[in-house]
């Protein structure tokens, strides 16, 4: 039965603030990560990436927090990484403080001395034939290391996969530069900002001008087809200029990865199969704060504007427009980016007083799949996860294809037709090797369109 507030909260009543004053709940379901909730259970089925791998250049031990858990991170002398509960297994002392050792790292309070995996090397104030070391390990967590990221999976170790390797790890001629940044807000509202194209419409282009080179065409309504998958959502979101239709697809995978399309590009010829500029995930710290790690993909081949800036792309910096608090107040006001409005939504949105549109569709789709899976995993049930070697990776598809196809009758709805084409192809191409894939995909597109490319 609907509660009092939730019967008046949208009745059409002008200067009726008191009737929705009233703070309603959070979704829970969504929004708590720590141990033992159901989503944080369900997240720590996948790798996430928690640090850069430069956090670990300072020779001491880094805190940090994913999940709701208190946790240290550092490389030891030997080189490897190690990922532990922050506080030490003897009397909670933190390890932030500890030193790092050839092996390992050593509590500073009374000198215990761990492997990266938690076990125990020493109990040194123990007599020597003290079993504690043998009875006990420190919180541990595998991590791998990648393109200056580094990735950790905290789930139950009998449900870990070997780490999803993706083909846009390996594009050729893209350089990859780790990136991340804080926001103070639960992890779904910029997860969600990935899956919402017609945000760009007016965040991006009608409210305060374009806000990103060569994506000028944002102002524009898009049409936009979404596909579920197994992994994931696909969505493409396509404008036309002329005769010129640019499809713009963006690859969401579950839980929490995103690619967009390409960044600094000129799209006034045709073109097949672009690639992305961005993979990132959004990793919640807590249930109120989450970080982005993230590669912004350098390429010589689509970034033709060269406009992107390496140096701006590091910790707590990205170069493109609006995605970091780093601006002064009066000009996020006046021109606000990405990282004001998912901010600006609270440290937890709570949907119940949201009132979705048909723009909303995206969002519809990834919270209904979120909460399918997240309960499946409350249900001990095991749910899709990305699979992929670097011998054969996981296939992305965020990046742009442009055709040059004119109007015709019905122009949205064969827009729609050609969205769905093109995904065919792209999927179709799943079957080839990488090598051959993008030669698979020109080709199919050309046979379907022999006039558009
Ligand atoms: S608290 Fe760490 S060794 Fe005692
Ligand atoms: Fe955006």
């Amino acid at each position: 039965m609907k509660s009092k507030i939730e019967e008046t909260r949208w009745s059409r009543k002008a200067f009726d603030g008191y009737s929705i004053r009233n703070q309603l709940n959070p979704d829970s379901e969504f929004l708590h990560v720590g141990p033992s909730t159901p989503c944080g259970e369900y997240l720590r089925r996948f790798w996430h990436p928690v640090a850069m791998s430069s956090q670990l250049d300072s020779g001491t031990p880094v805190a940090i927090q994913i999940l709701g858990e208190d946790l240290v991170i550092f490389r030891d002398l030997g080189g490897q990484v190690g990922l532990l509960h922050r506080h030490c297994a003897h009397r909670r002392a933190s390890l932030e403080f500890g030193r790092i050792e050839e092996r390992g790292i050593r509590c500073c309070y009374h000198g215990w001395h761990f492997d990266v995996d938690g076990t125990i090397l020493e109990t040194p104030g123990e007599p020597e034939d003290s079993k504690i070391r043998h009875e006990i390990c420190q919180g541990a967590y595998p991590v791998h290391e990648f393109q200056g990221l580094v990735f950790a999976y905290m789930g139950p170790p009998e449900e870990m996969t070997e780490f999803p390797f993706l083909d846009s790890m390996a594009i050729p001629d893209h350089d990859l530069l780790p990136y991340s940044i804080h926001s103070p807000n639960n992890w779904l509202q910029e997860t969600e900002n990935a899956i919402d194209p017609f945000h760009s419409v007016f965040l991006h282009g009608r409210i305060s001008g374009p806000q990103f080179p060569g994506l000028e065409h944002f102002t524009e309504l898009p049409v936009v087809v979404y596909r579920s998958h197994a992994e994931g959502i696909l969505y493409s979101h396509a404008r036309r200029t002329g005769d010129l239709l640019r499809l713009r697809f963006h690859d969401y995978l579950l839980p929490n990865l995103a690619q967009n399309g390409g960044m600094f590009q000129v799209m006034d010829k045709p073109k097949i199969f672009g690639r992305t500029s961005l993979t990132k995930w959004v990793v919640p710290l807590n249930d109120t704060n989450s970080r982005k790690f993230g590669w912004r993909h350098f390429n010589d081949k689509d970034e033709v504007l060269r406009q992107g800036s390496r140096a701006d792309v590091g910790w707590e910096t990205v170069d493109f427009y609006g995605q970091t608090a780093h601006r002064t107040h009066d000009e996020r006001q006046r021109n606000p980016g990405d990282w004001d409005v998912w901010t600006s939504q609270g440290p937890m949105n709570v949907h119940k007083r949201e009132y979705l549109g048909s723009t909303d569709k995206g969002v519809v789709m990834l919270r209904a799949r979120l909460r399918k899976d997240i309960r499946a995993v409350a249900n001990g049930k095991s749910v899709t996860r990305i699979t992929g070697t670097p011998k054969n990776p996981f296939r992305t598809y965020g990046g742009d294809t442009v055709l040059s196809l004119p109007p015709v009758e019905n122009d949205n709805q064969y827009i729609e037709d050609v969205m769905n084409s093109v995904m065919d192809v792209y999927e179709a191409s799943e079957k080839c090797s990488i090598s051959e894939r993008i030669d698979f995909i020109k080709y199919e597109i050309s046979l379907k369109y022999p006039d558009a490319v």
